[in-house]
């Protein structure tokens, strides 16, 4: 084996591998799916779109798009084993974690689970990617003592969550401002939940397991749970005339403020001007100003006194919150985008793998040796 390479904490800076499915260039605050600017995607495609150009290398045409939703379409209703286990679910479980669970057993249905062919695998992405919106949706009504809707397979993926969470599909502008989101969260080369589900691949097992590792890793709040740390605190601070001390309060003590800063970007996230135009949108939609006003303080106050910008989570926490969607259903949404970066990760992963495998550094106590324990 080579010489040992001490890599700086958190692995920062550290390139591990190569990957065609994105680009972040901090540098001129862009980043690119397969090429494509993601605000060109967000504006001129639909999540559909997205999801095949990340599994596909290529935009798809109309005829590949249809062929394509429509095994989506057929993969979104859940058995009736899962609908039975969702029905055991804690109520007050986090989704994440109901999420996480539902996943495993949408796994454990698979007979193919070991089968890990292109072509199964991108079967099982595709079965994912229906499935689990229908998942959130089935475990967020069970909370609420609501019952169960199904699927409306004439529905885009974004009109038939709504249609599944609440039951009906709310007007274009909000559809939109959802897709788009969807877009925006799909892929960000090797953040923490991507890389943790090319690490769960690299030992080769199945797709399922490297999901739901992934599904852990971006419920934490320093990743996807950021989302909803943020409506937390715009409701905390819930008053524009606040905001300024309340953020100066928040640097003073220190704290780490969510939906600021980036491991990657450090002048602005390259997908929070687009989001922000559509979160505007949703706040003209429902004339709720109040988030948005708050939202522009802390903002401005956090650019002038420590240059430290907002990730996309700051502007679709408040989008989701005016959507009607309950806040720790945050991060699922982000799920229901990212299990296609998550799969296109796993599958160029295992068609050039090598176990990801890193050594660490022991500082721990010297060499001892074992007393009995009546000596100790
Ligand atoms: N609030 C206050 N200060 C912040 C900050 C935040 N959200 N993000 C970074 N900083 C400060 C750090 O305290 C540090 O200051 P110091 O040099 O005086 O110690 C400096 O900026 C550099 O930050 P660092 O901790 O090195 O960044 P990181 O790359 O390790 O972490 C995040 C990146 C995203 C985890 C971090 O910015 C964070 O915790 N943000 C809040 C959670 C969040 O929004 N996550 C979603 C990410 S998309």
């Amino acid at each position: 084996m080579s010489e040992k390479i001490i890599a700086p904490k958190g692995l920062a800076g550290v390139v591990t591998d190569e990957t065609t499915i994105s680009k972040v260039m901090p540098e001129i605050n862009s980043l690119v799916y397969r090429g494509y600017k993601v605000q060109d995607l967000a504006e001129n495609c639909s999540f559909e779109e997205v999801a095949y150009l990340m599994t596909h290398i290529d935009l798809p045409n109309q005829e590949q798009l249809d062929a394509f939703s429509q095994t989506e379409k057929n993969y979104r209703d859940l058995s009736d084993d899962l609908l039975a286990v969702i029905q055991k679910f804690p109520k007050n479980a986090h989704p994440m974690d109901t999420l996480r669970t539902a996943v495993s057993f949408i796994g454990m249905e698979d007979a193919r689970i070991w089968d890990d062919s292109p072509e199964t695998n991108m079967d099982k992405f595709l079965s994912l990617l229906a499935k689990i919106p229908s998942a959130i949706a089935a475990a967020y009504r069970h909370s609420k003592g609501l019952e169960y809707i199904t699927p409306n397979k004439e529905l885009s993926m974004s009109e038939n969550f709504f249609h599944m969470c609440f039951g009906k599909v709310p007007a274009p502008e909000v559809v939109k401002a959802f897709d788009v989101s969807l877009t925006l969260y799909a892929e960000h080369s090797f953040n923490a939940s991507t890389f943790t589900t090319r690490v769960i691949t690299s030992t080769t097992s199945d797709i399922y397991s490297a999901v739901c590792g992934g599904i852990g890793a971006l419920k934490g709040p320093l990743h996807g749970g950021a989302n909803e740390q943020v409506m937390h605190m715009l409701k905390e601070v819930g008053d524009p005339a606040v905001a300024r001390d309340w953020m100066l309060t928040a640097l003073a003590e220190k704290k780490k403020v969510m939906g600021f800063g980036h491991r990657v970007y450090r002048k602005g996230d390259s997908r929070v001007p687009t989001m922000k135009k559509y979160t505007e949108k949703m706040a003209d939609f429902t004339g709720e100003k109040k988030w948005l006003e708050i939202a522009n303080i802390l903002e401005e106050t956090m650019i002038s006194e420590k240059g430290i910008y907002p990730n996309l989570d700051f502007p679709a926490g408040p989008a989701y919150f005016m959507m009607g969607f309950e806040i720790d259903m945050f991060t699922p949404i982000f799920v229901m985008s990212r299990i296609t970066g998550w799969c296109a990760h796993i599958m160029e992963q295992q068609a050039n793998n090598r176990i990801i495998r890193p050594l660490s550094d022991y500082v721990g106590e010297g060499e001892r040796s074992v007393l009995s324990i009546n000596k100790r």
